[in-house]
């Protein structure tokens, strides 16, 4: 069943993926985005459906609600980057939490809304080693991973008060094209396509779990459709670790020429967790969903590009 479905976010690095992947899917898409970090030409949309708004501003989202009349919300933006959310916790915490209030406001003011997707993070996890399902407790270990809990519980609370269905999803490491961010990735990416083959990076051992942005959007469609009696939430991850080692590797046999590491003491991080892994049996078990990219495709693919968005 096509929908009216507003996102929130949907300029940014995984929001613009989304938007793609949904319109594709003939939903009808419209988004809302400050462009304080993403980029108008990301998000494929017409003008009409592009709002370029705070989330923070409460009267112009209730105003953007009442002429969209949306089916489906999923809120994305936010700020996120940690090293920004570190030096800018106030910011930080306004955007993530005033905003998510905003928008959650207006949604429960909305009778169109049928249900409700918020972006939150594996970051709200505390460090572990192991696969991490969705009943581990939490302990974000930053401002971010704290705003971000906050906006679990406002979600959780939204629901509690309007009944209508509510979907927490719990990001891991996002890659992919359009990266906004100067993440591990991306930042590999920016130094070999500038014809570096000496790379310059921080810790080299800590390992994530690289999701690809157009997995990510399949999985929050498939949990759209799939639907949720109440209230839950479910990891967004791919299920399997890779080393900052392991992501150069595949840079390397992308492009058919050995890459050498140089540790830059600038870029290592003093408190750094080893392992990020998503354990994603419930998302499969809900939706039937499982990823389709793999890292060496991906990395493929943004050695095509000619540079990352941010740089
Ligand atoms: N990238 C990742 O690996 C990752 C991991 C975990 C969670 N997340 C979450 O996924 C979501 C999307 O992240 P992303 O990587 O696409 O980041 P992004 O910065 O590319 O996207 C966020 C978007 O929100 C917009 N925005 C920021 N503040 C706003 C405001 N006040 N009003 C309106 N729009 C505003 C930005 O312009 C941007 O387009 C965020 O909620 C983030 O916390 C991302």
């Amino acid at each position: 069943m096509k929908k009216r479905v507003l996102i929130t976010g949907g300029a940014g690095f995984i929001g613009s993926a989304l938007v793609k992947f949904l319109a594709e899917k003939g939903h009808q898409v419209y988004v809302v985005d400050d462009l304080s970090f993403g980029r108008r030409e990301l998000a494929a949309v017409a003008d009409e459906w592009f709002l370029r708004m705070d989330i923070r501003d409460s009267a112009g989202m209730q105003r953007a609600f009442d002429a969209i009349r949306p089916q489906w919300v999923l809120h994305l933006a936010a700020v996120h980057f940690i090293p920004y959310c570190n030096q800018h916790p106030a910011l930080a915490a306004d955007i993530n939490i005033n905003g998510t209030i905003s928008v959650l406001d207006a949604a429960a003011a909305n009778a169109s809304v049928e249900q409700v997707f918020v972006a939150s993070t594996a970051a709200v996890y505390p460090i572990a080693g192991g696969a991490l399902g969705e009943a581990h407790p939490t302990g974000p270990l930053d401002i971010y991973g704290t705003t971000k809990l906050a906006c679990e519980r406002i979600a959780r609370d939204f629901h509690g008060t309007t009944g209508k269905p509510t979907i927490v999803g719990r990001f891991f490491n996002a890659f992919g094209p359009n990266e906004t961010n100067p993440h591990l990735i991306p930042e590999i990416q920016r130094q070999v396509l500038a014809g570096a083959r000496t790379l310059r990076l921080g810790n080299l051992d800590p390992k994530r779990d690289f999701i690809h942005t157009e997995d990510m959007g399949r999985a929050m469609e498939a949990l759209l459709e799939a639907g949720v009696n109440g209230f839950d939430t479910f990891n967004i991850g791919r299920g399997i670790e890779y080393s900052v080692r392991e992501i150069v590797e595949a840079f390397a046999r992308q492009l058919g020429e050995p890459l050498a590491i140089e540790v830059d003491p600038a870029r290592v991080r003093k408190v750094e967790r080893m392992h990020l892994l998503a354990d994603v049996s419930k998302l499969k078990a809900r939706t039937g969903w499982a990823p389709r990219w793999d890292i060496d495709e991906g990395v493929a693919t943004l050695l095509r590009s000619d540079r990352p968005v941010f740089a």
